[in-house]
């Protein structure tokens, strides 16, 4: 058996042992629910294997939509003990219990690639059909809920929310926010080494948001208002707006009244102007900014640079991002870091502070091709190509070493690899 073959098999093996009946759980111990961003990426490994169980994984996502269109980052689909925090510390008092906030919305993007990559198009088109309300709703639900102010920059509420849950960009405005006093214990030390997860404080912020959400009754007003931690995230900016350009692709391709459409294009048009707010001429980057002090912060992280993938940048920024690009990729050997290796807080190993994770380097290849950087694009999928030769299906790689970190047998690792190279 050629290794490539080996691969393929051991990744369609790995996403059906994760196969909890419907959805996929990121991997057993760790992360045994439904995570958002997961699912989607998921998604794509299973139409690799058996189309009609990728469009499951979207629709169980689906099942813990709110009613305000959220779509949250975990759906509790059934009770398992090795998490925590678990759905009674988020106190969502829903029958599908779910946690209180969101995740990076690549969804549509995804359901758009699985649409165009579809075998059963008939399937694909029903499919589409039924959950497209429920996309709008999603989108729908950032715009309003997360910029009321019709600012063009939605916010983002918790560390958790940006799915780079420890990068150093968070930082200083999560030291801002009290700390819980209460005892707790961690599940995450259970299964992974200290040093590749967060630390204690920052665990203690990380539950005071929770129960911030909590005691607001995740009135949606209140939040806006008096959460201590607000952030103009540059990761989920840039998937949001890819998101729509898709959605409004979608909607016109299974006839959405035009004034819907018109709504979208309005907000999309908003954003592609305001997010120049956060250019910083002397880093030559977009930079992720506190939304309560308004302070930026200069530190470079993937979550910066998916402004390509966002297509933000005009041709000049584009340039100056691809020299930053290169040298970042010069520095380490397996794509791009999740921070720069240049910037004080970076470590190689833990947890969005340095390691490299896969279907970032996939999601920063788009961003590169859209811009036409064919070098920077083939080295990226080549060196994720590397990665899961030398090391396998891991949820992160140490950026230096290439050795895997985190949680093993992971499904968006194993579902990239599928849908991009192997
Ligand atoms: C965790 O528990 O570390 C998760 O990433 C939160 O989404």
């Amino acid at each position: 058996m050629t290794s490539r073959i080996k691969l393929i098999e051991e990744a369609k093996k790995l996403l059906q042992e994760n196969d909890m009946g419907g959805y996929t759980v990121p991997t057993h111990g760790l992360y045994p629910f439904q995570w958002n961003w997961d699912a989607a990426i998921t998604a794509l490994g299973w139409m690799k294997v058996d189309e009609i169980r990728a469009w499951q994984e979207i629709e169980m996502l689906l099942k813990g939509q709110w009613e305000n269109g959220m779509v949250p980052h975990i759906v509790f689909h059934k009770q398992v003990d090795s998490y925590f925090p678990g759905a009674d510390v988020w106190g969502s008092n829903r029958e599908l219990a779910t946690t209180t906030i969101s995740q990076p919305p690549v969804l549509v993007s995804v359901v758009k690639i699985m649409l165009e990559q579809a075998k059963d198009k008939t399937l694909a088109n029903n499919k589409l059909k039924e959950m497209l309300p429920s996309l709008i709703a999603y989108h729908q639900w950032w715009y309003n809920d997360r910029d009321p102010e019709n600012t063009g920059l939605v916010v983002s509420y918790h560390p958790w929310e940006s799915g780079m849950d420890n990068s150093p960009a968070w930082d200083k405005s999560l030291a801002a926010v009290p700390p819980v006093t209460y005892q707790y214990k961690r599940k995450d030390l259970e299964h992974v080494d200290s040093d590749e997860r967060p630390h204690a404080s920052e665990y203690d912020r990380y539950l005071f948001l929770v129960d911030f959400y909590k005691k607001s009754n995740f009135d949606s007003k209140v939040m806006y208002k008096e959460c201590p931690y607000k952030m103009y995230d540059v990761g989920i900016i840039s998937i949001l707006h890819k998101g729509t350009k898709d959605l409004i692709s979608l909607c016109n391709s299974f006839g959405v009244e035009q004034q819907k459409i018109h709504w979208f294009e309005k907000e999309y048009q908003k954003t592609t102007f305001a997010i120049q707010r956060l250019w910083n001429e002397e880093h030559q980057s977009f930079l992720n900014t506190d939304a309560i002090t308004n302070e930026s912060f200069p530190v470079l992280t993937t979550g910066t640079m998916l402004a390509l993938y966002g297509e933000f940048a005009n041709r000049e920024q584009a340039i100056s991002l691809r020299a930053l690009m290169k040298d970042w990729l010069a520095d380490t050997g397996y794509g791009m870091s999740s921070t720069y290796a240049k910037c004080e807080a970076y470590e190689p190993q833990r947890y969005w502070r340095g390691p490299v994770w896969l279907h970032i380097n996939w999601l920063l290849a788009l961003g590169t091709d859209h811009y036409g950087f064919d070098d920077e694009s083939q080295q990226l999928k080549f060196s994720s190509e590397v990665l899961i030769n030398e090391s396998g299906y891991f949820e992160y790689f140490n950026s230096e070493t290439g050795a895997g970190c985190g949680g093993g047998q992971f499904s968006w690792t194993a579902a990239i690899a599928l849908h991009w190279f192997l």
